[in-house]
């Protein structure tokens, strides 16, 4: 098995090859989470620490369980709650964490590059649940699984990624993703929800749904992420809906059997319809959860290898 990383802090790093790696262990541990009896002992023994600076609902209780179901001692910290300051702050709380001796740290923060940080001055696995608009890998190795479980392959497929991508690290750890496995990505939305350098990526962007959308064989939606927004970025959430929002006149220029794929929080009649999403022939966003929480065992059962090897040739400790 290829894999080679200590951290799992963004895709940027990885090869096509770790990606497959992750990617077919995931498939095994979709299967476990069928059984009846969903454990396993590849992190038992191990500590894992959730450290999320920013709200969550589905990436923390994945992560939970995704540990919990491997085995590891998990633990969960409230810090919402604690001054969401970077710098000293955020490395006093690291060293601290790093006394207990935990051998995954799974950390969501505000900043772009702050996990990363992190990362550098504790011994353990970091993993990266979403640093500011930066990266966010586990959501785009969910997706690719989504993807490739739905399609048979990850390469050469259309896909366009539409909505708000100016503020959007699901986005971005997608557009390296899906740009490594040799795909064809469209951005679709209002040029002032693109970010800028977009030249860079290798995508197609267009500002008209209908001709973004045309014979794409999968349809990503993102949510308009008004809390990273420090303006005027759409005249109202009604004619967004009108020209952005995802619903069955505009999905009619995807190809017949596209997917539609939203990493949530949906907000329903703002960039998707309520009815769509529910669309069991075209939606795959449960699916999407399911396999968060396979991709996330993956993931930490594959830095827990790195780990013990690392700890038997007595490097990284
Ligand atoms: C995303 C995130 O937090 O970046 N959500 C998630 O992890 N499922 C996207 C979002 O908040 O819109």
């Amino acid at each position: 098995m290829t894999f080679r990383q200590k951290h799992l802090l963004g895709i940027e790093p990885l090869h096509p090859e770790e990606i497959r790696t992750i990617l077919d262990l995931a498939d095994t541990y979709v299967d476990l989470n069928r059984s009846p009896t969903k454990h396993s002992d590849a992190l038992a023994g191990m500590t894992q620490i959730n450290m999320f600076f920013e709200n969550s609902t589905r990436t923390q209780a994945s992560f939970e369980l995704a540990g919990k179901r491997l085995g590891a001692d998990v633990m969960n910290m409230a810090m919402q709650a604690s001054s969401i300051k970077k710098g000293e702050t955020l490395i006093d709380t690291a060293l601290t964490l790093n006394a207990m001796h935990p051998d995954l740290l799974v950390v969501r923060h505000p900043h772009s590059g702050a996990v990363d940080l992190l990362s550098q001055k504790v011994n353990c696995a970091v993993l990266n649940a979403g640093d500011g608009r930066h990266e966010h890998p586990t959501q785009a190795l969910l997706d690719a699984l989504t993807i490739r479980r739905a399609k048979g392959r990850l390469h050469r497929l259309n896909i366009a990624i539409c909505g708000d991508i100016a503020h959007s690290r699901v986005a971005r750890s997608n557009i390296l993703l899906l740009h490594k496995m040799e795909n064809r990505i469209r951005l679709v939305g209002p040029p002032t929800l693109m970010p800028s350098g977009i030249s860079h990526f290798g995508v197609e962007v267009y500002d008209d749904m209908r001709e973004g959308l045309k014979d794409v064989d999968v349809v990503m939606m993102l949510r308009l992420q008004k809390e990273r927004m420090d303006g005027g970025f759409i005249p109202s959430e009604r004619e967004y809906y009108h020209r952005y929002g995802l619903d069955a006149e505009k999905l009619a220029y995807a190809k017949d059997d596209a997917i539609v794929m939203h990493p949530g929080p949906m907000n329903r009649g703002v960039e998707i319809d309520g009815e769509i999403a529910d669309d069991i022939n075209r939606s795959v966003i449960q699916e999407q959860v399911e396999m968060g929480v396979a991709v996330r065992m993956a993931a930490m059962d594959l830095l827990a290898r790195n780990l013990r090897d690392a700890g038997d040739k007595g490097v990284w400790v």
